[in-house]
């Protein structure tokens, strides 16, 4: 048992039960031997995921188990600053669900924290596990498609959360589109140069808060003059829709496969097929791997994947976004820098 990675989990909702899951039953080198939510019914189910697991009243507590070697955090946006920086004072290393900060400064304070504690950071960029992403990074790389000079990408949630989830984390472009500003730089290599974003709130009640925009096209021009343009939404209604294609001078690669199960029904009324639900559904490998890897770094004192960097570098863009949108006009990069 000794040997085992011991890892609580902060915030036990939507995905950190699925995370509390993945370190339980998935990754062998891993123990959950902690969780803690805000509500305590929330804690004590994800608790019976393991006969190793116990709840506790709140992350102080966790974090002073000295029995513990890594957490996992999945509370909401907002705290997730003040989660990492008491992670790392208590000497844990850390996984945090994305975005590390609402801000730059919060963002900031949170890699100051954790390289002084000198602890490890992963932050919860699941497609840079996922296989597709990443055979699609090695085409780039290899240099077979050219010069990068077009990326179109997409990211459509089925519908939007409840309305108290507005509160807690920070704008569209900062909660959802971070994820496609993420990859963009995962699949391409290449910083970002200028941002200008568009955005409306069409699924949601508009209290006129950027957190409350649920429609958003961000154009960006890369730092090499290659061009992008993302689109989000809050609402598909058919399923949960994410793609992205990445044209170089001699050919693009493309992923964005939707269909779950391999069959499709033909009649003489024409083709059915599934489409994929929820984040998870079309992503359940990459969330495992992204824990599996993140103990193995742990276990073998190696530098994660998605780091702290990353995490700021696309927060960085979101908040590009968020000015351009507010200003209506593109901001260049070297505005933040
Ligand atoms: N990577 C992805 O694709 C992805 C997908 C979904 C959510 N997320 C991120 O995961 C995080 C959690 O999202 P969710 O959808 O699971 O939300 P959720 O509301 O279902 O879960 C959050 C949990 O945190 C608890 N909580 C709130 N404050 C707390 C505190 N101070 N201490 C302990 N627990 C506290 C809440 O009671 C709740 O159970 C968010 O940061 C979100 O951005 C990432």
């Amino acid at each position: 048992v000794t040997d085992r990675v011991r890892v609580g989990v902060i915030g036990t909702g939507s995905l950190g039960t699925r995370h509390a899951r993945t370190v339980a039953e998935r990754v062998p080198k891993a123990a959950l031997v902690a969780v803690t939510d805000e509500r305590r019914d929330v804690a004590e189910v994800a608790a019976t995921l393991s006969p190793e697991t116990v709840h506790v009243p709140g992350h102080p507590t966790l974090l002073s188990d000295p029995a513990i070697d890594a957490v996992v955090i999945t509370t909401p946006n907002d705290t997730h600053v003040e989660m990492i920086c008491a992670a790392a004072r208590a000497g844990k290393h850390i996984f945090c669900e994305k975005p590390i900060a609402l801000d730059l400064a919060g963002a900031n304070a949170a890699l100051a924290a954790v390289s002084e504690a000198g602890v490890k950071l992963q932050v919860g960029f699941q497609r840079r596990f996922d296989g597709a992403y990443r055979a699609a990074r090695d085409k780039l790389r290899s240099g077979k498609l050219g010069e990068i000079e077009l990326v179109v990408a997409t990211t459509r949630d089925p519908s939007p959360p409840p309305a108290v989830y507005f509160e807690r984390c920070g704008s569209f472009f900062a909660d959802t589109s971070i994820h496609d500003y993420d990859v963009l730089r995962f699949l391409t290599g290449l910083e970002v140069a200028e941002v200008h974003a568009v955005a409306a709130t069409f699924a949601v009640e508009d209290i006129g808060t950027l957190a409350t925009l649920d429609t958003a096209v961000t154009t960006i021009r890369l730092e090499n003059g290659a061009l992008a343009t993302i689109t989000n939404s809050r609402r598909s209604n058919y399923g949960y829709d994410v793609r992205i294609e990445v044209a170089g001078s001699k050919g693009k690669v493309a992923v964005g496969e939707h269909q779950q199960s391999r069959f499709e029904t033909l009649t003489d009324r024409g083709a059915t097929r599934d489409f994929v639900g929820s984040y998870w559904d079309l992503f359940e490998q990459a969330y495992v791997a992204e824990i599996q890897h993140f103990v193995d770094c742990v276990a073998n004192d190696t530098e994660p994947e998605a780091t702290g960097h990353d995490a700021l570098r696309a927060l960085e863009i979101a908040v590009l976004a968020e000015r351009s949108y507010t200003e209506g006009r593109p901001v260049a990069a070297s505005k933040l820098r």
